[in-house]
């Protein structure tokens, strides 16, 4: 196993020195035999749980407002590749059971009125009538306006009721994957969250593009306008935060309500004139360097983030806490498989048409956006710079940028960024102890370079 040193210059430190036990002993015994992921498909050993998360989320979706329903749940009946909910399912797999708070986690998973019940995260913390949040699809737990509105006595409050004695660690004080895998329903209800928030971010993203298809149908804003697109993406939001707050951890509830507003900034640095002259930066090769720090910032903002903080909260809600490796390695990944995940993105941009990406290829350029293969070819061919700088808005400016694309090694180069991104989040996989979803994820960061789609 690699230590934890090695690649500390990818991830936060972090102050394990309150640990009573070393990075190294954290590796713990082999799990039993259990079938291995199949090369063909990583997503296999959480096949069922992804398959009941789309499921299950609809019904968090209901609205009685048909339109909003509707358009609400377009994306999600439409299949995807669900990757972060598939990246937050397996760390949970690849983790719990190490983190010092487990048996803890795993009590509350059991325990009535812990608030860690599959049925107790669609519980209002306020009262239902208080909310006025119908959702039609859960009616014992949501109340709608027209019910009729009485003061209601304070109720007593109802005590989580009190954690046994002791949660003593594995009985020979190495933390050690659970067998068999258990995973938490606040952990499958973090994977629905994830995917809202991206979903929603979707909803935006097209009206912004103005994407005519997404996955080679309709985009949103095509079937229902801009106007229902946008409302229906904030009304995930609105849901996805609701479930994110009954999740009952400040930390997790936290670094995902950060994602949205990095998205956010990720999204108006793309937009923003970063290369304009009037900022101070002309079309030289340090206004190329000056574009590289935006576009890999906004490409973590955009992208990244959501995965990186999607595995470390996974890892939160397993019980891993403070001072421990296990959530640093899963923010660490997330963020170095995200990078390289957008940066294939923007190389498929290049190779692939509609065939593949469910939408014509060249967007980028179209959309005046400068992704890694211009950056890389501007470095080669100084004639790059002034159509950045005017975002290729003149007739012939996309062809032209095209072909000085092709002319350079910029996609080549796009992609061995890529590849040096997820060989680090692969490296950092190396400080989890062996499993099944180990192996899946390193399965996953070999497949984000070949992806064709
Ligand atoms: C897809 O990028 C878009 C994103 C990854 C994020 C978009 C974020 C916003 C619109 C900010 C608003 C956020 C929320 C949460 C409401 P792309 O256009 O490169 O990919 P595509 O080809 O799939 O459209
Ligand atoms: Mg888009």
């Amino acid at each position: 196993m690699r230590r934890w040193s090695d690649v500390s210059s990818a991830v936060v430190r972090t102050r394990y020195k309150r640990r009573p036990y070393s990075v190294l002993a954290q590796k713990q015994a082999p799990l039993p035999e259990q079938p291995p992921p199949t090369r063909r498909d990583p997503a296999a050993i959480v096949a069922p749980e992804l398959a009941s998360l789309r499921t299950s989320l609809l019904s968090l979706l209901g609205s009685a407002h048909p339109g909003l329903d509707e358009i609400a749940k377009y994306y999600f009946l439409h299949p995807s590749k669900q990757m972060r909910p598939l990246l937050a399912l397996l760390f949970a797999r690849a983790t719990n059971g190490l983190g010092q708070h487990w048996r803890e986690k795993q009590w509350a998973a059991e325990c009535e009125g812990a608030g860690g019940r599959a049925e107790e995260l669609d519980w209002p913390l306020t009262r239902a009538d208080v909310l006025n949040d119908w959702n039609p699809s859960m009616p014992d737990s949501t109340a709608s306006f027209d019910a009729v509105f009485s003061l209601v006595p304070p109720q007593p409050r109802v005590d989580r009721p009190p954690l046994p004695a002791s949660f003593a660690l594995t009985p020979s004080g190495i933390p050690a994957l659970v067998s068999p895998f258990l995973l938490l329903p606040t952990q499958r209800r973090l994977a629905q969250i994830l995917e809202m928030i991206h979903v929603a971010s979707l909803l935006h993203d097209d009206v912004i593009d103005t994407s005519a298809l997404r996955r080679g149908v309709p985009s949103a804003p095509a079937a229902f306008g801009n106007k229902l697109s946008v409302l229906g993406g904030d009304f995930l939001l609105g849901r996805a935060s609701t479930a994110l707050s009954r999740l009952g951890d400040f930390e997790v509830v936290e670094l995902v309500a950060s994602v949205i507003g990095n998205l956010v900034e990720g999204e108006i640095l793309q937009m923003k004139d970063v290369y304009t002259p009037e900022l101070g930066i002309i079309a030289t090769p340090t206004a190329s360097k000056e574009a590289w720090s935006v576009y890999l910032k906004k490409t973590y903002l955009k992208t990244a983030s959501l995965m990186a903080k999607g595995c470390r909260a996974s890892v939160i809600l397993g019980g891993c806490s403070q001072g421990e490796v296990w959530k640093e390695v899963a923010y660490a990944f997330g963020r170095n498989f995200g990078l390289a995940f957008q940066l294939v993105d923007d190389v498929l941009d290049y190779e692939a048409g509609e065939a593949t990406l469910g939408k014509p290829g060249g967007a980028d350029l179209r959309l005046g956006l400068a992704t890694g293969p211009a950056l890389y070819a501007w470095e080669e061919h100084p004639e790059m710079g002034p159509l950045i700088l005017r975002k290729f808005e003149r007739e012939g400016d996309v062809e032209l940028a095209r072909d000085l694309v092709r002319r350079s090694s910029g996609v080549l180069r796009t992609r061995e960024l890529a590849r040096a991104h997820s060989e680090k989040a692969r490296e950092l996989l190396q400080l989890l102890p062996d499993s099944d979803a180990k192996v899946s994820l390193e399965i996953l960061t070999e497949r984000v370079i070949t992806r064709s789609s």
